[in-house]
């Protein structure tokens, strides 16, 4: 039998902390409304650190906390919407620092499922090709694509970066079940960023750029608390598995009163969720791997232990898996 085991866990945050007092100078929010409405309390916002340099230290963080050295890895996937550069990828960029020469190298453009998508092709990868140990990040400098005078968005995004490597193995497969899915055009509708002008010789087009991230709150919330529960019924379903016997679920840090309701939906305990929305605010796809890095980094999982992931967000996408330690 062959499966995928995850060896290790990493992640590296900016150090400066912005706090949401530090936001009532830019914009007319206050921190009683930011908390009430999101739950967040600060984040990290990048003072140089581009998304290159966030991921390379996460992933070294990973590859030390999974006993793994850069000759292992044959193959690398950066989950980010927030490049330094259109072209060569973070992933090929990661690659040449880390100087992983065995290992083939692409990013994936998911938003904030982008990581738990980066799961499900790197596992699938391992079992299906040659390429036997996946190193998979996510990684954002959001702060790049943020209008900070927009205040229905500016507070609501942070910076960071979370790793994780996951190899093949004759036992048992630690990724139980499975799903991922999207919806154009609801996501055409209700969250965009950094539209590319057409740019030829006979026709460019000089309208204003739209750099920044634009959402209609409301709609994405609506859609967020209603495929969040739904993530969680099909992985348990898929897997015949029952909620009691989950240790955790890891929802995307996006807003702490979407998880109050997928948990209300649910019917179970807020206690199951891990939360950290309040320390980073929302980090795409950084968010998942960062609080998974965090549950290992506090000892909080053991070995047999089951987790659920799950992510929504731009394109619209959603993902999730279920886990076994
Ligand atoms: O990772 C991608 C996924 N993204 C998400 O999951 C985000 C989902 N959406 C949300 O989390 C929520 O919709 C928000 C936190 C973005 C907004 O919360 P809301 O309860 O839906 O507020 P709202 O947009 O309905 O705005 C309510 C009021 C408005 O004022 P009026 O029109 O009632 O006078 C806004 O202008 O709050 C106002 N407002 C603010 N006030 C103070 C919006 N942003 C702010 C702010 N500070 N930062």
């Amino acid at each position: 039998m062959k499966g995928v085991k995850l060896l290790g866990f990493g992640h590296y945050c900016p150090e400066n902390i912005v706090t949401n007092k530090d936001l009532e100078t830019i914009v007319e929010t206050t921190d009683d409304w930011i908390i009430k409405r999101t739950g967040i309390k600060e984040r990290r916002i990048s003072t140089g650190e581009g998304t290159v340099e966030l991921a390379y230290k996460a992933a070294l963080n990973a590859l030390e906390n999974s006993n793994c050295i850069k000759d292992d890895i044959d193959l690398i996937i950066v989950a980010t919407t927030s490049p330094d550069k259109i072209m060569p990828s973070t992933a090929c960029s990661i690659q040449g620092l880390l100087g992983c020469k065995n290992a083939a190298a692409f990013d994936i453009s998911a938003a904030c499922s982008g990581f738990v998508y980066s799961l499900i092709v790197a596992s699938s990868l391992i079992k299906g090709t040659d390429k036997k140990r996946a190193l998979i990040i996510g990684s954002e400098v959001l702060s790049k694509i943020i209008d900070w005078s927009d205040r229905s968005t500016c507070v609501l995004f942070g910076d960071g970066a979370g790793a994780a490597v996951l190899e093949l193995c004759e036992e048992e497969d630690s990724i139980i079940s499975t799903c991922f899915s999207a919806d154009g055009n609801l996501g055409e509708k209700s969250l965009v960023a950094a539209e590319l002008k057409l740019n030829t010789p006979f026709a460019q087009d000089n309208s204003i750029e739209k750099r920044y991230v634009e959402m209609k709150g409301g709609e994405v919330f609506k859609f967020a608390v209603s495929v969040l529960p739904e993530i969680v019924k099909e992985l348990l379903s898929k897997s015949n598995e029952d909620i009691d016997n989950i240790k955790y679920i890891i929802p995307h840090q996006a807003n702490l009163r979407i998880i109050d309701e997928a948990a209300r939906r649910l019917k179970i305990n807020k206690e199951k969720f891990y939360i950290n929305v309040d320390r980073y605010g929302n980090t795409s796809a950084a968010s998942i791997p960062i609080a998974l890095s965090e549950l290992f980094e506090k000892d909080l999982i053991k070995k047999g232990d089951k987790i659920i992931l799950a992510a929504f967000g731009g394109g619209l996408t959603w993902a999730g898996a279920l886990i076994k330690f």
